[in-house]
């Protein structure tokens, strides 16, 4: 967050007036990178995105808030394309998320440098270009090994499993996957299409699913369906702070 250090972090809250003392009157602690994780946390759990045409018409019965495209793309999601067995949704569960691992073999393509031989860069807040791959790795520094829950339990078989996201507002969200090695839906439903990429830890759920281009577009419009309706304001408050020192 454009911060040099924690240090940093931790002195300027302990300098801001504007905290004046509510960091540890809300976690009874100074502020710590444990503590700051925490409070950022919690924030994030306050940007909750609902009342899209989905749920309008899944939760809310509204038999017109989706159209057949959108609705054929959901049928396709539960059944066909088995995408809900590890981002479920539920009558009673509106996560679209499992709060699982799995191993898609993104991860693996990362390792092994089986990234597009194009990488788009952005250069400027909504500004990007195509570079080479190679071109990048030329000048970049190597980056370190990212082998997802692995380097948490140390286990073998938790090599390149990731976290499922929620897939709420995720028109909104490109690039996709943790490393945003995919730039469209598009990308992304061919990606599941093609059965993920394989390697020895490939979870089983993932495998060649033969949608056709029309269940694919179906899948993508439903996809598009879950876009919140309280988006703008969520932005709109987070930009009503002050971005970087304002002093
Ligand atoms: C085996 C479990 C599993 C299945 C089945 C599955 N996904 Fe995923 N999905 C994941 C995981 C894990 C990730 C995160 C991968 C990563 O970050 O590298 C992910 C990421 C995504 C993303 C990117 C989210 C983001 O914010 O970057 C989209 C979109 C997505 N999945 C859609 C689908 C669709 C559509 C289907 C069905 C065709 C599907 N998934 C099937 C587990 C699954």
């Amino acid at each position: 967050m454009a911060n040099p250090s924690i240090g940093y972090v931790i002195e300027k809250i302990n300098n801001s007036a504007d905290y004046n003392g509510l960091f540890q009157k809300a976690f009874n602690k100074e502020p710590g990178m444990e503590t700051i994780g925490m409070a950022i946390a919690s924030y994030e759990r306050t940007l909750n995105s609902a009342n899209s045409p989905f749920d309008r018409w899944y939760y809310g019965k509204d038999k017109k808030a989706l159209d057949d495209k959108a609705q054929r793309g959901f049928e396709l999601f539960n059944g066909k394309a088995n995408c809900s067995s590890c981002h479920i949704i539920k009558p009673d569960y509106a996560l679209f998320t499992d709060n699982d691992n799995h191993n898609t073999g993104i991860g693996y393509a990362e390792a092994m440098g089986k990234t597009d031989k194009i990488q788009r860069v952005q250069v400027a807040p909504g500004v990007y270009v195509d570079v080479a791959a190679a071109l990048i790795t030329s000048v970049a520094a190597t980056k370190p090994n990212d082998l997802g829950r692995y380097e948490i339990t140390q286990n073998p078989q938790d090599r390149w499993k990731y976290k499922t996201p929620s897939l709420r507002n995720i028109s909104l969200t490109a690039p996709y996957m943790h490393n945003g090695s995919l730039q469209t839906l598009q990308q992304v439903v061919e990606f599941y299409n093609r059965g993920g990429i394989a390697n020895e830890n490939l979870d089983p759920l993932i495998k060649p699913l033969n949608l056709s281009k029309q269940e694919m577009a179906d899948l993508i419009d439903f996809l598009n369906s879950l876009t919140g309706d309280n988006v703008q304001e969520l932005v709109a408050d987070a930009f009503a702070a002050p971005v970087g020192d304002t002093k």
